[in-house]
């Protein structure tokens, strides 16, 4: 028995207008996501990668509902989601959130780390304010923020401190889906590998679901069970992370792996 999706999106397609060469012209279309599909199964963590430009960003805003795709479908837990239902949207909210690459502007500098991390609380719970401040505490400690932070400004943070809150805040409504657009590619590596560190231990303690978007290979083959490789708003290749890293059917896919610098290649390549 195959283990039925927690998200899946079908044939999911984005158009924006394009740029016109002249004012009199009409605009052309712009498909940023064609026909994509990904299915990922509970507890699984799938890689998204390509390269800047390619529609990444644009699928993760459907996944979440920032954004309402051109056509096809997205289902949580065998659920059709985003379609018009308000009482169901709001519950989806809830269990799927999104982590933003770039975590000191994805945060408004002039909240407090409370503020920011019981937002989505206020907006999607009816907790009562002494809750959500014992909520607030919890998720503190389980993103590793010292609890004497809870009064401080998200400018007082630097970029790792400021994922921490981010995520955080992803999971203050007990998401157990997370999409991560480029969470660690703003910060430097040795921040990097701790930020990664804490999303591995949170999906095995949480047993949360990852959509997690990068361009980097490396940490890709680190965190993610599955990749898709996306090359001009398609899904070109999928499957087992080491198989596609080590064995690629596609030529664009080949293409991103030689661009990988010679030491990190070596690493994809033992699996290390
Ligand atoms: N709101 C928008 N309006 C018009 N075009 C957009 C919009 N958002 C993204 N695009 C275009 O869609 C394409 C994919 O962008 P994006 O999803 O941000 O790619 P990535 O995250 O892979 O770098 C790009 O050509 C981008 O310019
Ligand atoms: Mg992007």
């Amino acid at each position: 028995m195959t283990e039925a999706p927690l998200i899946e999106a079908k044939a999911v397609t984005k158009r924006f207008p394009g740029r016109r060469a002249f004012p009199w012209q009409k605009a052309p279309v712009l498909e940023a996501v064609k026909n994509v599909s990904v299915s990922v199964p509970r507890g699984v963590s799938l890689g998204i990668v390509g390269e800047s430009g390619c529609g990444k960003s644009t699928l993760a805003r459907m996944l979440v509902g920032l954004t309402r795709a051109s056509a096809g479908t997205i289902d949580i837990d065998g659920q059709r989601v985003w379609a018009g239902d308000r009482a169901v949207n709001r519950q989806a909210r809830q269990r799927i959130q999104m982590v933003f690459q770039d975590p000191l502007g994805s945060l408004n500098p002039r909240k407090t780390v409370r503020q920011l991390i019981e937002a989505p609380l206020i907006g999607l719970t009816g907790m009562a304010a002494a809750e959500r401040r014992v909520r607030v505490e919890a998720l503190m400690d389980l993103v590793g923020l010292r609890p004497e932070f809870i009064h401080r400004h998200a400018h007082e943070f630097s970029g790792g401190q400021c994922q921490r809150i981010g995520i955080a805040r992803a999971l203050a409504t007990e998401a157990d889906i997370l999409i991560l657009d480029e969470p660690v590619s703003a910060l430097d590596v040795s921040i990097q590998a701790q930020i990664l560190k804490l999303l591995a231990d949170l999906r095995q303690r949480l047993g949360l679901t990852y959509l997690f978007i990068s361009h980097d290979l490396s940490v890709v083959n680190h965190i993610c069970d599955q990749v898709a490789v996306m090359y001009f708003g398609e899904v070109v290749e999928t499957g087992p992370t080491d198989s596609v890293l080590r064995n690629p059917a596609h030529d664009y896919t080949r293409r991103l792996l030689a661009a990988v610098p010679g030491d990190r290649l070596e690493a994809l390549r033992t699996g290390s």
